[in-house]
Order: C-alpha cells, then structure tokens, then sequence
C-alpha cells in the first residue's frame, strides 16, 4: 500500500471511530488586522506554563522576544494562532481579552501581548495565555481556580498597545551577526505594536536597504559586501506608519547587544 493511501485509510477510519470531529485542523479564521473596531469576537483559551509566570517559553518562544516575565511585558503575553501570529508579522500585537463563563471569570478585559505562536488550534481564534495571564481574568482571588478549568471560551479585540510612559522601541542585535549578515530583533513598540517592514542605511550611504523579516520580530540583512555602521533603521508598523531611529546602530556595534532608541510611535 502507498503511503498516501496508507494516510487516506488511517483518516478514514479515525473519522468513523470519532465520528470526524476532530479530524480536520480546525481552519484559521481571517487576519485580524489594525481596523480597531470595538467588536468582541469569539475564540478559545488555554494557558501555558508556571501559573504565575510565562513559563518556558520565557526565552524567546516564535517571536525572539526574551524575558517576557520581566517589565514591560510582565508576563502579560499569549501565543497567538494563524491569523493573530501572521507568520511573526503580528509579533508585539495587542488585544484585549476576556472570558464570561465559567463562574471563576470576571468578564473583566485585561491586555495582552503577542509574543509566540500557537500551533495547535482548537478554534479559528486560539490564544494561548502565560499562566499568570489566563488567572487575571478571573474574580479576585480565583485565579488558580480558573486556571483549573484550563480551556474557555474567550473574547478579544485588538487594541493599541501601550508601553509604560517613556518606554523607547528597542533593538536587539543578535546573536551571530557579522558585518555580512546581521540581524536585528525590534521590540516595545507601541501602538500597532508590530512591524511589517524595516529597511536599514548606513550613515555613509543616502541609500535605504530593505531587510528581510527572518521569522518573528527579527530582521536580517545580508549582502556580499560588508555592511558599516553607524546604522539607521526605518520602521514601517502594520498600518503604515514609519519611523527613522537615526544612527542608531553604532560603528563599532556588537553582536548580542541591546540598543534602545529615541523613538516611539
Ligand atoms: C495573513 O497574514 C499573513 C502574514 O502576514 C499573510 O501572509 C497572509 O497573506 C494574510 N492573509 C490574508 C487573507 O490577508
């Protein structure tokens, strides 16, 4: 037997043993985008993680952005799925979410960061929270008990995210950047919160180099002929507003290195 119809017969029988629920990945439902309608929508809810932190996937998760315990992001972070991940172009996105039922659920909205991607979705919206998260939307002091009931059903809205007052986008050079290929991680960023382009010029060039997003919220140029700093970076967020952090990359730059900006959207 081929193996596509070895495939074909293990799905048949799967669906007549579950009857075929369960059988077909649940389909994406359509982009959210950077409209801002006040409309709730509907989508599930699972938690990830320590209760009170974000769990192990502190370190970076789809998106590059580490320590996300730590401020600004307190910990207040989900993986989202297709269309709220965007293939890592919704890195940094903001919604509001909030859950009626069960009773442990405040029906109160808290804000939350995308800042993973979910990959297993039970639902055409799926949110996986940080444990610490998913507990905020409950009544006072039912946080664990929420957390108990482990799948709910949800309902958000992306909003316009806000950083504390004074709070710079930052860059991350990162890890194994080299004059031919350096890559930079853009985070904090207010607003749409996320970014759909970067281009980079260095400070001896008129000319503006478009990057190229390498999966999550960083990008990376790369070119035969060494790139000098000091560099500028323009951002363009998701609804096409731009930004120039002028030289913000120093000549003498270094890899796995941390440099904020003056700007913010
Ligand atoms: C949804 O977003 C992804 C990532 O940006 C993009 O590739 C895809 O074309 C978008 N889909 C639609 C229907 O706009």
């Amino acid at each position: 037997m081929g193996s596509l119809s070895y495939v074909l017969s293990v799905a048949v029988l799967a669906a007549l043993v579950t009857g075929g629920a369960c059988i077909a990945k649940v389909p994406p439902g359509p982009n959210i985008t950077t409209k801002y309608d006040t409309r709730w929508l509907p989508a599930k809810a699972t938690w990830y993680g320590k209760a009170t932190g974000a769990g192990p996937k502190d370190n970076g998760g789809a998106c590059g952005i580490k320590d996300v315990n730590l401020p600004p992001y307190l910990g207040m972070t989900a993986c989202g799925n297709i269309p709220i991940f965007k293939d890592g172009k919704g890195c940094g996105s903001c919604y509001e979410v909030k859950c009626q039922k069960p009773v442990p659920c405040a029906d109160k909205p808290i804000t939350i960061f995308v800042t993973d991607k979910n990959y297993e979705p039970i639902a055409p919206y799926h949110f996986d929270l940080s444990g610490h998260a998913f507990g905020l939307m409950a009544l006072p002091g039912k946080d664990q008990a929420l957390r108990s009931v482990g799948e709910l059903e949800l309902q958000f809205r992306r909003v316009r995210c806000k950083y504390p007052p004074g709070t710079k986008i930052t860059f991350h050079v990162e890890k194994g950047s080299n004059p031919n290929y350096l890559a930079i991680l853009v985070k904090f960023v207010s607003d749409d919160g996320d970014i759909v382009q970067v281009d980079i010029q260095e400070k001896q060039s008129p000319a503006w180099k478009p990057m190229t997003q390498s999966w999550g919220a960083v990008w990376r140029w790369d070119g035969a002929i060494p790139i000098k700093g000091p560099f500028s970076l323009r951002l363009t967020s998701e609804s096409g507003k731009k930004l120039v952090a002028q030289d913000v990359i120093p000549a003498a730059w270094k890899a796995d290195t941390v440099y904020p900006s003056n700007i913010q959207f």
